[in-house]
C-alpha cells in the first residue's frame, strides 16, 4: 500500500497541464503583456505565450480543451492565463466562477485617457484610414458629447464592468495593478502581486533596468534569454498628439466614474 501511496504522490507530481488557478483579465492597453512577462519571471510561475480566450470565444470548447492550452507545471507551480477582453465580457466572471470561485484574478488599470489614446493608436496601426481621435471620440464636436459606445472610451469606464466582478468574486480575490507604477516602479508593483498570489517575493528591482530608447523598464535576463530584453514593437507605441482641449474634456467625463472606482477599491490611482 505505501508502495502504492508513494507512486500515485510521484505521478501527482509529474510535469502536465493544469487549469490556471490566476488570471489577468484585462484591461486592454494598460499594461497587461508586461504584468504577464514579469511574471513569468517567477521559477513558481508558468503561463501560455498567446491570450487564451477561453471564458469569452471558445467556451463552447469545454473544459479539458482550455486545460490542453496550458504549459506543463510541477505541482506547486502557479498557471496563469491572461486575456485582457475578459474584464469586459458580460458572461465571464459567472464562467470563471463556475470554474473555479478561488480564483485569483489581476486586473492592471491606468488613466482611461492615456488608455483611450493607446487603444485609438492600436486600431490606427491596424486601419490606417481611421480618422482623427476627435472624430470618434466625440459625437458633436460642438457641443463636446463623448461617444461612450466607441470602445476606447467605452472601456475606460472601468467601475462599471468592476461592478460585474465585484458581485461574483469577493474583493480578497481582486488585486489591481497600477499600470502607471508598473512602469515606473515596477519592482514595488511586482511585490504586491506575488504576496497577493502567496509566491514568496523574487521578481524585484533586480530584475528590471530602465531602457532609455525604449522609454519603458526591460528585463535583464530570464530564462528563456539571457541577454537584456524589452517587450515587443507593439508596446509601448508613440501615441498622436491630442488637443488639449480633448483631453481636458475626457478628464471631466472620467472623474465621476474614477472617483467611483476608487471608492470600490479602496485605492486612488491618482488620475488627475
Ligand atoms: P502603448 O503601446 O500605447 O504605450 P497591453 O499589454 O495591455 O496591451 O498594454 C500595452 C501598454 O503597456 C503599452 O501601451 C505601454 O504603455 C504599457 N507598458 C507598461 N509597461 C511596459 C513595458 N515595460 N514595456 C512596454 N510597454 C509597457
Amino acid at each position: 500500500k505505501k508502495r502504492f501511496l508513494l507512486k500515485q504522490e510521484e505521478t501527482e507530481n509529474f510535469p502536465k497541464s493544469r487549469l490556471p488557478q490566476a488570471l489577468i483579465i484585462g484591461v486592454k492597453k494598460c499594461g497587461t503583456r508586461a504584468l504577464l512577462e514579469f511574471l513569468r519571471l517567477h521559477p513558481n510561475v508558468r503561463a501560455p505565450g498567446p491570450e487564451v480566450h477561453f471564458f469569452d470565444k471558445f467556451y463552447h470548447l469545454g473544459l479539458e480543451w482550455y486545460r490542453q492550452q496550458m504549459p506543463p507545471t510541477l505541482k506547486d507551480q502557479l498557471t496563469i492565463e491572461k486575456t485582457p477582453s475578459y474584464f469586459i465580457g458580460k458572461q465571464v466572471p459567472v464562467r470563471v466562477h463556475n470554474m473555479s470561485r478561488d480564483m485569483k484574478l489581476l486586473l492592471v488599470v491606468r488613466d482611461p485617457v492615456t488608455r483611450a489614446i493607446s487603444d485609438y493608436t492600436q486600431t490606427v496601426t491596424k486601419w490606417p484610414q481611421t480618422p482623427f481621435f476627435e472624430k470618434m471620440a466625440f459625437l458633436n464636436a460642438s457641443t463636446g458629447l463623448i461617444d461612450t459606445a466607441w470602445p476606447p472610451i467605452g472601456i475606460g469606464v472601468y467601475v462599471r464592468y468592476f461592478l460585474l466582478w465585484n458581485h461574483v468574486f469577493p474583493p480578497r480575490q481582486i488585486h489591481v495593478v497600477s499600470g502607471e507604477n508598473l512602469i515606473k516602479n515596477p519592482g514595488r508593483e511586482m511585490t504586491r502581486v506575488q504576496d497577493f498570489l502567496g509566491l514568496p517575493r523574487i521578481v524585484s528591482d533586480h530584475h528590471f533596468y530602465f531602457n532609455q530608447t525604449k522609454g519603458f523598464p526591460c528585463v535583464k535576463k530570464s530564462e528563456n534569454k539571457g541577454v537584456p530584453h524589452c517587450l515587443g514593437k507593439t508596446k509601448g507605441r508613440t501615441h498622436p498628439d491630442i488637443a488639449p482641449e480633448t483631453i481636458d474634456r475626457l478628464r471631466d467625463f472620467y472623474r465621476p466614474f474614477n472617483q467611483k472606482f476608487f471608492q470600490i477599491v479602496g485605492r486612488d490611482f491618482m488620475w488627475h
